[in-house]
């Protein structure tokens, strides 16, 4: 990278950010990785160790992977990390604390899986799935139908957790109402197939998200930020739309920045690509334009090994950092969450901030079997 362009880019990026009471020293968050590092469920030192990592390489926000809320069908695994209980809580205070040390700002993303669990899976063997209507994303049979007493319980335990965070000094949280799971099941026509309040059109669909974003907001304070992820892309339906237009988008997105929610984080695989025919606005771009709440943005940036090489002009420029800059520059969206490129090289956003893009160690899947 020439001065020049790495001047643009540490001035771009290194802007700080604030939502309440929390501040990114940077416009770089660590997107949220699910790592099954967290044996019985409690994360510990190598957990904070490696979050740590990454606070210290430059990043001013991290989302940790996301971790369940206590309620029996929320997981599907005994090594993706818990918010609940006190042995697990206690290694979270801790990655809280380290990671402030190395001065990033942090928060959990609370997930329950819904009917994505797997029949008999840890934490709690006998615990069924549960879902809006007892069917798969693709509408199959799978697991049970949730009562009103289910999602009064599911909506106090995404409280409790939020609760939870502030207590243990966490800057906000992300509640995960993405990519298929729980709260995503219940925006999507594909398995939501209720007949109640809950089901029926876009916002009918939203309410319970709603329901449970209001619930956080009334358990935390003035200053705690509540941060949202959404997707139009589900597991194993990639083409998958909630929206198919902005006015849906609209019909979405008004209920939950009216509950509460500061921030919507617009999970895209490839953030170039605009979300609609007719503008080149991505998705972040169009929910911040709908909600006129600030967005994050993340998919496959630094990925590509011709990323920094953009500048030059010797690559196609589609993905590369320019393009990156001159969005947040036209104030399309407010965050950059970077995932596998962060997981690659901790050093990742000190790299980039400062020019050294020569020496930013690139992604390979080999990495993900330990926790570095
Ligand atoms: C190993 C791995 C685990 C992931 N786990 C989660 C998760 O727990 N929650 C979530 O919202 N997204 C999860 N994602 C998606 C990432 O947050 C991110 O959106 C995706 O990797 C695209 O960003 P990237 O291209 O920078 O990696 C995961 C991705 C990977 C690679």
């Amino acid at each position: 990278m020439t001065d020049a362009n790495a001047d643009r880019t540490a001035d771009t990026l290194s802007r700080p950010f604030s939502v309440r009471g929390l501040t990114s020293r940077n416009r770089i968050a660590m997107a949220p990785m699910t790592r099954q590092f967290s044996p019985a469920g409690v994360p510990g030192q190598d957990v904070a160790d490696y979050y740590t990592r990454r606070a210290a390489g430059g990043v001013g926000l991290i989302i940790t992977e996301g971790t369940y809320i206590d309620h029996s069908s929320a997981g599907t695994s005994d090594r993706v990390p818990r918010f609940h209980g006190e042995d697990a809580l206690a290694g979270w205070a801790d990655v809280a604390d380290s990671v402030h040390r190395a001065g990033g700002a942090i928060i959990p993303q609370l997930w329950h899986v819904g009917v994505t669990r797997a029949e008999g899976a840890p934490p709690v063997a006998d615990a069924e799935p549960v879902g809006p209507s007892g069917v798969s994303l693709t509408g199959e049979p799978k697991g049970r139908a949730m009562t009103q007493k289910d999602l009064d319980d599911v909506i106090a335990a995404f409280a409790d957790a939020a609760a939870a965070a502030e207590r243990l000094g966490f800057d906000g949280v992300e509640l995960h109402g993405a990519h298929g799971y729980l709260i995503d099941q219940f925006l999507w026509s594909g398995s939501n197939r209720r007949t109640d309040a809950y089901g029926g059109d876009l916002v009918a669909r939203t309410r319970f998200a709603a329901e449970i974003v209001a619930a956080c907001r009334a358990a935390v304070s003035d200053a705690f930020p509540l941060f949202f992820r959404m997707s139009q892309w589900k597991q194993d339906a990639y083409e998958a739309k909630l929206a198919q237009t902005p006015e849906e988008l609209d019909s979405l997105l008004t209920p939950l920045a009216e509950a509460g929610v500061d921030v919507f984080h617009a999970s895209t695989r490839r953030y170039w690509l605009p979300e609609f025919e007719g503008s080149d606005l991505n998705l972040a771009g169009w929910v911040k334009k709908i909600s006129g709440r600030p967005t994050m943005t993340v998919g496959s940036v630094g990925l590509d090994g011709d990323f920094f090489g953009a500048f030059q002009g010797n690559s196609s420029g589609v993905t590369g950092i320019e393009q990156l800059l001159e969005r947040i520059e036209n104030d399309e969206f407010d965050m950059v969450a970077v995932g596998r490129a962060l997981i690659a090289d901790p050093e990742w956003a000190a790299k980039t901030l400062r020019g050294d893009t020569g020496n930013i160690t690139p992604f390979s899947a080999e990495m993900l079997k330990t926790l570095r």
